[in-house]
């Protein structure tokens, strides 16, 4: 095969070295702008997998970059006068330009034709003698741009202001260095590649960045600031730039994401940060670009494939893995982009929030890397929750949390579900047995499913109520169990159905109307939930007054049969939830409009729920944090506003779920995908918050409890098939505090020292 390789990147010559390994007989032509040692950037990192990857495809470059490798440990996290190390996280770095040299050299004996100082042709035509075009020219990749309609180019720029310094201060650890200026907070990534030499990435924010001046000073003024504003860290060191010849502002870059829907178009594919690129906090990009050239160039040569179904297959394959490395590297991203939220944690949580903010490291990954730094954390967490230091680690699940005069033993929580097993309201034996078995199970805090405060602001005829005596009696006898039967507490969720009510049962369609027997509906504004659903009633002052009665005639029968806890709810479409989406309230009154607006008459009813529900007893308010519908719906920024008011009216906690208030919005599922939202109002609006939507694991559950991006962390369908979760979680860490029915202690003693012999196995 006759191939033209545009850029002498990782890509360009690690692909080029593929195919001449595979078969000598293919002629590869590569092209690079530049001279052979120039290049940008200073060091890049790996993990031990990547280098395993290139030692399989190429043992003799492979050695060369192995022996190369600067490799460290530790990674030191300086924020606010403190040093926080933690160990065992094993990378390796080597600098860009002895990489190139590497596969320059290796390329060049393998025969690849190497083309310097050649700018390469943006259009097909020009490259009309070759059977393959690679477009190996990175982020910016003009034949991509060319072509950028065949190939579904999404390119999204980020915020962040970063310069890829270097200096000869050399850096044992990996540092992230953060310093407060006058003008905001500016921080530095910085890492060892080789005996003499470090990269230092500094970061700031554009009005950070702005604000000192930094998009007006040239080179040198630039540099002597960073200096100086890292001072401490450098010893002195000058910081060193190899992009002399660009003017100041522009030497400072922005983060470009690339996705990229299709990866070849005619004989033109894409490669490396040309398809696809990563943020450099997390350090993928050249090994995505190095494991996508082993790839391709594996398909092109397997035998019996022709080429529409190589380039299939080479796609399909990477795109998983860099789809997954996006998303961490998105998540990481983020967190630097919004680092002001995280800036009132104490150093040790600051810390323990950068370390897992991709998401892909997680509390149990923390402890395989450096277990004595890990306890330390849940020490921390466990002091912080008792208010008293204690000597010995638990999970951070386990840390008990305090809500006015309600203590719960732990942060695990049953979320409300609706069980559409009730008789006109009233809870029956099911519903004892359903409560009672998953306070046993151990969470601190049991919710009862959307309890209705009338008959037709039911959602279908199997809701429970409270709204008839008989629901009072009904509920009491599961209160009373729960408090005597198991440590848990509980919590009634009150709602109204608004426009979703006089619906089947659950399992006969969600959503979907009575067959027979519909009664009619109401919600801020004539809006159906479908086209099948029936149109409801604009509510009246006269509607709102009777509502806010409803609600509190409610609270008053869920304190007489002994509740801990009360939760309005306000989310998923529901009348409340009407009218805080603009998509559902359309309303020109004071109740639509301007968020306030929309939110009045929700704060209506929490204030006067407030008012006559105990001081010493707490409430929560569950909200759906997004409409899933862009700037058209409720969006994470009003959610922290949504959360912010109901804590001004005296809200203890906000129970954060995301969606079901329009039936065309997409949302994107994921493991914990509505736990950003919780992380969101939690520390940009300093509420309490509690994180929900497929958690499913114990590790999952510390690692947003530890990071702080939830106070509490409720599970749903997790609970419906395994209602002693909490138990068998506390089995599987080895956890002994927790409290189990004493008719049940063999088994458990049973399952942890099953666990732990098997947990020893794998190890
Ligand atoms: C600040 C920063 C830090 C980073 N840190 C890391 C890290 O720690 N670890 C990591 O793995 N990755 C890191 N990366 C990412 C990494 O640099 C890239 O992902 C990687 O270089 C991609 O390789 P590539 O060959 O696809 O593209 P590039 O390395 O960008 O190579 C493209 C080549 O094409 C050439 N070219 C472009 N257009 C033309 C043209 N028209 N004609 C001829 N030649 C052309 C360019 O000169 C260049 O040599 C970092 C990136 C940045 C910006
Ligand atoms: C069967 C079922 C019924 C539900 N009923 C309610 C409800 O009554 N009130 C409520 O706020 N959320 C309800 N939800 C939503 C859950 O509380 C939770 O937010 C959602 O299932 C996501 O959590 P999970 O991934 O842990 O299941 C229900 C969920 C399920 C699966």
């Amino acid at each position: 095969m006759r191939i033209a390789c545009l850029g002498g990147g990782p890509a360009g010559l690690y692909f080029a070295i593929s195919m001449k390994l595979r078969d000598p007989a293919h002629r590869v032509d590569l092209f690079e702008r530049n001279r052979a040692d120039d290049t940008f950037g200073w060091g890049v990192v790996f993990s031990d997998q990547t280098v395993e990857n290139l030692m399989a495809n190429d043992p003799v470059s492979g050695a060369l970059i192995h022996d190369e490798f600067a490799h460290w440990d530790d990674i030191e996290v300086h924020i606010h006068g403190e040093t926080i190390r933690s160990s065992g996280h094993g990378f390796i770095g080597i600098g860009r330009k002895r990489l190139l040299r590497i596969l320059q050299d290796r390329a060049r004996d393998l025969g690849v034709n190497l083309h310097f100082e050649h700018e390469a042709g943006a259009r097909l035509e020009d490259w009309a003698g070759y059977d393959l075009v690679i477009a190996a020219d990175g982020a910016n990749s003009r034949i991509r741009t060319a072509y950028a309609e065949h190939f579904g180019v999404d390119a999204q720029v980020r915020r962040n202001k970063f310069f890829w310094f270097g200096t000869e201060k050399v850096f044992e650890a990996f540092t992230f260095a953060f310093e407060e200026t006058e003008a905001g907070w500016v921080w530095a990534h910085a890492y060892r590649f080789d005996e003499g030499l470090s990269t230092f990435i500094v970061e700031t924010s554009p009005e950070t960045w702005a604000k000192l001046g930094l998009d007006r000073m040239d080179q040198p003024q630039a540099i002597a600031l960073c200096e100086r504003i890292f001072a401490r860290y450098l010893d002195g060191r000058p910081l060193l730039s190899n992009a002399a010849h660009l003017p100041g502002p522009q030497a400072w870059l922005t983060f470009r994401r690339i996705v990229c829907s299709t990866w070849h178009y005619r004989n033109l594919i894409l490669l490396g940060d040309a398809a696809h690129t990563a943020h450099f906090s997390i350090g993928s990009g050249t090994k995505l670009a190095l494991e996508d050239a082993i790839k391709l160039a594996e398909v092109l040569n397997r035998p019996g494939l022709g080429r529409e179904q190589a380039l299939a297959e080479y796609q399909a394959e990477r795109n998983l893995e860099v789809l997954k490395l996006q998303n961490s590297a998105r998540n990481s991203t983020e967190w630097f982009e919004t680092l002001e939220r995280y800036l009132h944690f104490e150093p040790i949580q600051f810390a323990y929030s950068l370390l897992t903010r991709s998401q892909r490291v997680s509390h149990e990954n923390l402890r395989v890397r450096d277990r004595p730094w890990l306890e330390g954390v849940e020490r921390w967490f466990q002091s912080k929750a008792l208010g008293t230091p204690v000597n010995d680690p638990a999970p951070p699940m386990f840390a008990p949390y305090r809500l006015r005069g309600m203590r719960l033993a732990n942060r695990i929580v049953v979320s409300p579900m609706a069980m559409y097993s009730a008789q006109d309201g009233t809870p029956n034996d099911f519903h004892l047995v359903h409560y009672g078995t998953r306070a046993q199970g151990g969470a601190g805090l049991v919710y009862t499913e959307m309890t209705c405060v009338s008959a037709e602001g039911r959602i279908s005829p199997g809701c429970t109520g409270m709204y008839a005596p008989e629901h009072g009696a009904a509920w009491r006898r599961i209160v009373d169990f729960v408090h005597s039967q198991s440590g848990a507490r509980i919590c009634l969720q009150l709602g109204h159905s608004g426009p979703k009510g006089s619906t089947r049962l659950g399992w006969e369609g969600n959503d979907v109307p009575l067959e027979a027997g519909n009664w009619p509906v109401m919600a801020a504004s004539d809006v159906a939930w479908s086209a099948a659903n029936q149109a409801p009633r604009e509510m009246t002052r006269a509607d709102m007054d009777a509502v806010v009665a409803q609600f509190v005639a409610a609270l008053g029968m869920g304190e007489e049969a002994g509740f801990d806890m009360v939760e309005l709810h306000a989310a998923h479409g529901y009348l409340l939830s009407s009218f805080i989406s603009p998509l559902t309230n359309r309303r020109t009154d004071e109740y639509g409009g301007s968020l306030d607006n929309r939110l009045r008459f929700p704060l209506e009813v929490f204030a006067a729920m407030r008012a006559a529900w105990p001081a010493d007893k707490p409430m929560s308010v569950r909200i759906s944090a997004t409409d899933w519908m862009g700037e058209a719906g409720v969006t994470p920024d009003e959610a922290v506003r949504i959360g912010e008011a109901f804590a001004e009216a005296a809200a203890d906690l906000i129970d954060v779920s995301a969606g079901q208030t329009w039936a065309e919005a997409r949302p994107v599922y994921g493991r914990m995908f509505q736990t950003p939202f919780a992380d969101k109002i939690r520390n940009e609006g300093r509420v309490a918050t509690m994180a929900v939507g497929n958690i499913y694991e114990p590790d999952h559950a510390n690692s947003i409890l530890a990071a702080g991006r939830a106070d509490l962390v409720a599970l749903a369908r997790p609970h419906l098939v395994d209602p002693m979760w909490t138990l068998r979680a506390a089995a599987a860490q080895g956890y002994r505090g927790v409290r189990v029915p004493p008719q049940y202690l063999n088994g458990m003693e049973q399952l942890a020292r099953n666990l732990a012999r098997e947990a020893e196995l794998k190890a």
